[in-house]
C-alpha cells in the first residue's frame, strides 16, 4: 500500500493521498503494537496485568539470593599422610555430607604438600604471611577465607598428627589478621577404642582455636579401633562424619 502511494504519487493532490496514507499506515502499526503488546501480557500471567514476567524473576532472584547467602564455605584439612588413611575415609564423608548441604567444600590433603617447620622468626607478624616457601602459605589463606574449618587426623601417641601440628605452627601469621571462620571441627581414628584417646588431640586443638575468639571448637568426632589402612570401611562412624558435614 505504501508502494503504491509512493510510486503513483505524481501531482499535488497525490502527495497529499501519500502523506494520509502513511498517517494511516502508522496509525494502523502503532495500534497492532498495542494488540500485541496486551496479548503478551496476559498469556505470560492472566491475573496480573502489570509485567508480571519480572515479578517471576524477582522471585527466582530471591530464592537464589537465599540459597547463596545460607551457602558456606568449607575447608576439610585431611592431614594423614598414608594411602588407604582411616582419617581421610572420615574426612571424605565429611565433605560429601557439607556438600549435599549445599556448600562450597573443597578438601585439601597434605599427601604431597611440603611444609617445613616454623623457625619462630616471627616475621610472619609483620608480613602477614610466612617467609618459608612452601604450600603452607596457600593453606593457611583458604583457611582464612572459610566459614568452616575441619581437621582430620590419626592420632599419634595419644595427640594430633605431627604434620598437623606443624602446619597449625606455620599458620602463625593468622594471629595477627582477620579471619572469616567460626565453626572448627576435628575428625580422630586410632588402633585403640577408649573415649580419652583423642582427648590430647582435642585439647591441642583448643590452643589454636583460643587464639582466634569469634572462632569455636563446633564438634569433634573420634572412631577408635580401626589401625590397618581402611579398616573404617563399613563403620557406623563414617555416616556419623557425613551427618556433621551435613549440619555444618
Ligand atoms: C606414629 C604412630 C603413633 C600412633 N599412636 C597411637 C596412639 O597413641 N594410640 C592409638 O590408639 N593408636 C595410635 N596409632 C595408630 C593410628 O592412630 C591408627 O592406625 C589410625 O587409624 C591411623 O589413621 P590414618 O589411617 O588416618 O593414618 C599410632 C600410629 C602411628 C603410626
Amino acid at each position: 500500500m505504501y508502494l503504491f502511494f509512493e510510486t503513483e504519487a505524481r501531482s499535488k493532490k497525490d502527495r497529499g493521498l501519500v502523506t494520509i496514507g502513511k498517517i494511516y499506515q502508522l496509525k494502523g502499526a502503532a495500534w497492532w503494537f498495542i494488540v500485541i503488546l496486551r496479548k503478551n501480557v496476559i498469556k505470560v500471567n492472566p491475573s496480573v496485568n502489570k509485567l508480571p514476567a519480572l515479578s517471576e524473576n524477582n522471585r527466582i532472584f530471591a530464592m537464589y539470593n537465599k540459597k547463596h547467602n545460607n551457602m558456606k564455605k568449607v575447608i576439610v584439612i585431611s592431614t594423614s599422610l598414608r594411602v588407604g588413611s582411616n582419617s581421610d575415609m572420615l574426612a571424605d564423608q565429611f565433605v560429601e555430607g557439607a556438600k549435599a548441604a549445599g556448600n562450597e567444600v573443597e578438601k585439601i590433603a597434605l599427601t604431597g604438600k611440603t611444609i617445613s617447620f616454623c623457625k619462630g622468626c616471627l616475621a610472619c607478624q609483620k608480613l602477614g604471611k610466612c617467609v618459608i616457601k612452601d604450600d603452607a602459605n596457600g593453606i593457611m589463606q583458604k583457611v582464612l577465607e572459610a566459614d568452616v574449618v575441619c581437621w582430620a587426623t590419626p592420632i599419634y601417641y595419644y595427640e594430633m598428627s605431627g604434620q598437623m601440628k606443624t602446619l597449625i605452627d606455620r599458620m602463625n601469621a593468622m594471629y595477627s589478621l582477620d579471619y572469616k571462620f567460626r565453626d572448627i571441627y576435628l575428625l580422630t581414628t586410632a588402633a585403640e577404642d577408649e573415649p580419652e584417646v583423642p582427648k590430647r588431640a582435642e585439647a591441642g586443638l583448643t590452643g589454636w582455636v583460643d587464639c582466634y575468639p569469634k572462632s569455636r571448637l563446633a564438634a569433634t568426632l573420634f572412631c577408635g579401633g580401626v589401625d590397618a589402612p581402611r579398616t573404617i570401611e563399613g563403620n557406623s562412624k563414617l555416616h556419623e562424619a557425613y551427618e556433621l558435614g551435613k549440619n555444618v
